[in-house]
């Protein structure tokens, strides 16, 4: 298991407090809740580089966007994560974002970068922006017995955007941006990787004399579950200095040669991550205390995993439920309500 004294070069953590204000003032900030009805002041968001501020003064009409897909990204983080040790919460919530939250492969990188494509991507395909909406270079040719029809979804422009605003930051020559980048790309190319055709008929009575079909990208949780798989199988790396005409520069190359070396779709890690066994607001580590845990999973649910071995307490829970239900002809149920008790076993 990595110790603590890693933290602070995992991931981006180190310059993480600085450098990525603009994530958690975007997805918690109070004066940005209301994005859509209110108008955006750029130049108040705080923390956005030169290259930011010029593209939400651009683009300012999808920024409630790019702001409702980080707020995505980080919902479904939790979600993929939320029998972990660390279940991408933390302590200082207005460091959520690109803060603490860091972990093997980067998890996080990923799923924001993918959650503000896919949310730009569908805000275009609503139709009301003036600067983007459907994706008509697919309107080829159609394959036999349907044609193009409705609206594709031009993921190309939700990517283009991800691509100039979560990456402006990292552009340093050092392992840290070049694995930020490349997890932000596995991201994007995870939703491109998930679209599909939609189709609808057409014709008199149900009948489908007409079928006209687009492309969509897919529930939002398919690319959280997809990118969880990449996470769980992302690529150890090694840091390599190249001595180049602007300086040094740090590149990734896999570890272990014998495995396949990782593509665009993969995620891939340099430093393992910390434990998060004990609470430390430095890292917006929680610890595991009183988390609830499970007495009979083997996995990192389990008790013995998730208290790391600190052992747990259980206490009896009684909780009220509907039971002795009957079906009344014609028709309802009818309950009585008894009492339950449960053990509820948490970490010590
Ligand atoms: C995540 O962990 C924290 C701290 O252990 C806990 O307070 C919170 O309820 C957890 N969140 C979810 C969604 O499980
Ligand atoms: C949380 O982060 C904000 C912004 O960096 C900071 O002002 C505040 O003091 C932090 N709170 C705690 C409890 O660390
Ligand atoms: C606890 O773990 C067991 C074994 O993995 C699983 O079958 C069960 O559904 C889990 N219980 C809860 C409440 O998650």
């Amino acid at each position: 298991m990595a110790s603590f004294g890693y933290f602070l070069f995992l991931c981006g953590l180190s310059q993480a407090l600085s450098s990525y204000p603009i994530w958690w003032s975007l997805a918690i900030g109070h004066q940005y809740s209301s994005l859509g009805t209110q108008p955006i002041l750029c130049g108040s968001i705080p923390g956005l580089v030169p290259k930011q501020l010029r593209f939400c003064r651009n683009y300012v009409e999808i920024m409630p966007s790019v702001a409702e897909g980080v707020k995505i990204g980080i919902r479904e983080c939790q979600h993929q994560f939320r029998g972990r040790r660390w279940n991408c919460t933390t302590v200082n919530d207005s460091l959520a974002i690109f803060g603490p939250v860091l972990d093997k492969g980067c998890f996080v990188h990923a799923i924001a970068s993918a959650g503000v494509a896919f949310a730009v991507t569908r805000f275009c395909a609503e139709g009301s922006a003036t600067i983007c909406g459907c994706d008509t270079r697919h309107k080829g040719s159609p394959g036999e017995g349907w044609k193009w029809g409705g609206c594709s979804e031009d993921v190309e422009f939700g990517s283009m955007v991800s691509r100039e605003f979560a990456d402006a930051r990292e552009n340093r020559p050092d392992a840290r941006s070049a694995m930020n980048r490349h997890n932000n790309e596995a991201g994007r190319t995870a939703i491109i990787e998930l679209m599909h055709l939609k189709c609808k008929c057409h014709g008199l009575s149900g009948s489908c004399e007409v079928k006209t079909c687009w492309w969509s990208q897919p529930d939002f949780r398919v690319i959280g579950d997809y990118l969880k798989d990449k996470y769980d199988s992302a690529s150890e790396m090694v840091v390599e200095k190249h001595r180049e005409s602007r300086g040094w520069v740090e590149t990734l190359r896999p570890k272990y040669n014998f495995f396949k070396a990782p593509t665009e779709k993969d995620l891939v890690y340099y430093e393992n991550s910390p434990n998060f066994c004990e609470p430390n607001p430095e890292t917006g580590s929680f610890g595991t205390r009183d988390r609830i845990c499970n007495v009979t999973s083997h996995g990192i649910d389990g008790c013995d995993l998730l208290c790391c071995g600190r052992g747990h307490n259980t206490r009896t829970e009684k909780r009220k439920e509907k039971c002795h239900c009957i079906f009344h002809w014609c028709c309802y149920v009818r309950c009585q309500e008894c009492i339950r008790v449960y053990d509820v076993h948490t970490c010590k």
